[in-house]
């Protein structure tokens, strides 16, 4: 299956299959045909995926970078020892950095294929059922600081999207469901026909992991994510902002939690109910469709939370990121079956009984 993300002379393939990792150096012998590889891995993975890198190692000339597995390591001091690697070994202009790992991985070595030698080619191999449905495709690349994450980076679109569903093999159960949130987010987004999909297959996804399933429904979200992508590159139309569905909340909560304890994807979860109960407050659902959302968002067990935090605040660490200002936020909510809006100008107290309504359904 093949996707293209329409972005003119910028334009790029997402290839997906299941065991499909094998290929990939053929595929990149024939679109790279002189140029030197960079991998970037992570310790996990290495450990994982040791006779697949291996492969990758005897049939390219590929020199291997291995950074430290976490979020904790998404640094400036990661990145900056993927050069340590790299010039030694005289990777040039030419070269390709391929990223071979979740959402951590591909968004550091990303940044770092956006700032060797002004820009190299970067080239997506996602492990995670969120880097393959979000975080490998659109060319966000950035590490965090102190401060905040993502604070540092750049947009630097891939050269080559390769998924293989085949690495969710070996994925953790928690990981996995927390990227099914992700998955899930497009059903908000992505139409009517999505919605209907994702409703009729979450359960099963979610709970069986279903091989047959798994490249169909990870190619209708990616899809989607594609034309966003192509449609609004730089989050300057709006419409990109539509793929933030449930996340002004789930960064809140995130922040609340302390980074670590509660996955992102998770958040998002938590994030989606509390975006679909402000959607029955401001009445932008039509009341004939609650009962559609509701079953879409009882496919997913429970995060479990040590407390249920007080909306209150939940709207503080909002303001900490500046997405409140003058008592108002603007928000992305569901206005119909796979349809969202940003609603702006949200009154505060609003949104404190939509985090209410859902943390406690
Ligand atoms: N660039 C974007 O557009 C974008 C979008 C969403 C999220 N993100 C970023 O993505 C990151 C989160 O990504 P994530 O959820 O993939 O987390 P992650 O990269 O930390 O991966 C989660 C864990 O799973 C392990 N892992 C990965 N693939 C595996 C596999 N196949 N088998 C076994 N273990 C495996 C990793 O080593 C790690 O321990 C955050 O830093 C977030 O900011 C970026």
């Amino acid at each position: 299956m093949e996707i293209t993300v329409t972005l003119g002379a910028r334009s790029y393939p997402i290839v997906l299959g299941s065991g499909i990792a094998a290929a990939l150096p053929a595929r990149l012998r024939t679109d790279f045909p002189n140029s030197m590889f960079g991998l970037v891995t992570n310790t996990t993975l290495s450990a994982l995926y040791t006779p697949l890198i291996a492969r990758w190692a005897d049939e390219l000339d590929l020199t291997i970078h291995c950074m430290p597995d976490g979020e904790l390591y998404k640094t400036v001091e990661t990145w900056s020892a993927i050069f340590d690697t790299f010039i030694p070994a005289k990777l040039e202009r030419s070269s390709v950095i391929i990223a071979l790992g979740g959402g951590v991985v591909g968004d550091v070595a990303g940044f770092a294929a956006a700032t060797y030698m002004r820009g190299i080619a970067c080239v997506q191999v996602p492990t995670t059922l969120l880097a393959m449905v979000d975080s490998s495709v659109g060319g966000k690349t950035a590490v965090d600081h102190p401060a905040g994450k993502n604070l540092i980076g750049a947009f630097h679109q891939p050269t080559l999207v390769w998924i293989d569903t085949a690495f969710l093999d070996t994925l953790p159960e928690r990981e996995y469901a927390a990227g099914c949130a992700e998955l899930i987010k497009y059903a908000f987004i992505g139409g009517p026909e999505l919605f209907d999909y994702f409703a009729h297959h979450g359960p099963t996804l979610l709970t069986h992991r279903r091989k047959d399933l798994l490249p169909d429904a990870i190619f209708r979200a990616a899809s989607v994510k594609a034309g966003v992508v192509a449609r609004d590159e730089t989050e300057t139309r709006g419409e990109r902002a539509l793929l933030n569905f449930g996340h002004t909340f789930a960064h809140a909560l995130e922040k609340y939690f302390g980074f670590g304890k509660l996955l992102h994807g998770e958040a998002v979860w938590l994030g989606m109910r509390c975006a679909v109960e402000l959607g029955k407050l401001l009445t932008a659902i039509p009341e004939e469709t609650l009962p559609h959302y509701e079953t879409m968002l009882h496919i997913f067990p429970r995060p479990e939370l040590d407390m249920v935090p007080d909306p209150a605040d939940i709207i503080e660490a909002m303001r900490f990121d500046k997405k409140v200002s003058a008592g108002t936020l603007n928000i992305v909510v569901p206005a119909a079956p796979g349809f969202s809006i940003v609603k702006q100008g949200v009154p505060e107290e609003t949104v404190k009984a939509a985090i209410a309504a859902g943390l406690n359904s």
